[in-house]
């Protein structure tokens, strides 16, 4: 199967991998996994007072296409509010990214990586 050069670009030189303390309150973790592959991803989000991502990161085990999923989110999410990230949808990152339909599952973990930081967010931030 070949692979788009956007996917090879971001599983070769991945942006912003690595992790966060967990323990820092700004800092929002969803982990979540993929029932059909059993790859793991995990993204962390560092949120400002306004509400406003100023930085992610994350690391996954997994395959190319999930690397390189994760890897473009880090990048689309910084400077955006906790509401705009989850407006990303896995569609976007597959067209950015031209995955091939066996290869969508892995998107859609990159989707739900998001989804799970933000709820993690909201669940530290109950005001
Ligand atoms: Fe092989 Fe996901 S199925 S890395
Ligand atoms: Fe399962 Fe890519 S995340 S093959």
């Amino acid at each position: 199967m070949a692979y788009s050069d956007k996917v090879i670009d971001h599983y070769e030189n991945p942006r912003n991998v690595g992790a966060f303390d967990k323990n820092d309150p700004s800092v929002a973790t969803g982990m979540v996994g993929a029932p059909a592959c059993g790859d793991v991803m995990k993204l962390q989000l560092k949120v400002g007072e306004n509400g406003i991502i100023e930085d992610a990161k994350f690391k996954t085990y997994g395959c190319g296409s999930a690397i390189a999923s994760s890897s473009l989110v880090t990048e689309w999410v910084k400077g955006k509010s906790i509401d705009e990230a989850t407006s990303i949808k896995n569609t976007d990152i597959a067209e950015e990214l031209a995955l091939p339909p066996v290869k969508i599952h892995c998107s859609i973990l990159a989707e739900d990586a998001i989804k799970a930081a933000v709820e993690d967010y909201k669940s530290k931030h109950k005001s």
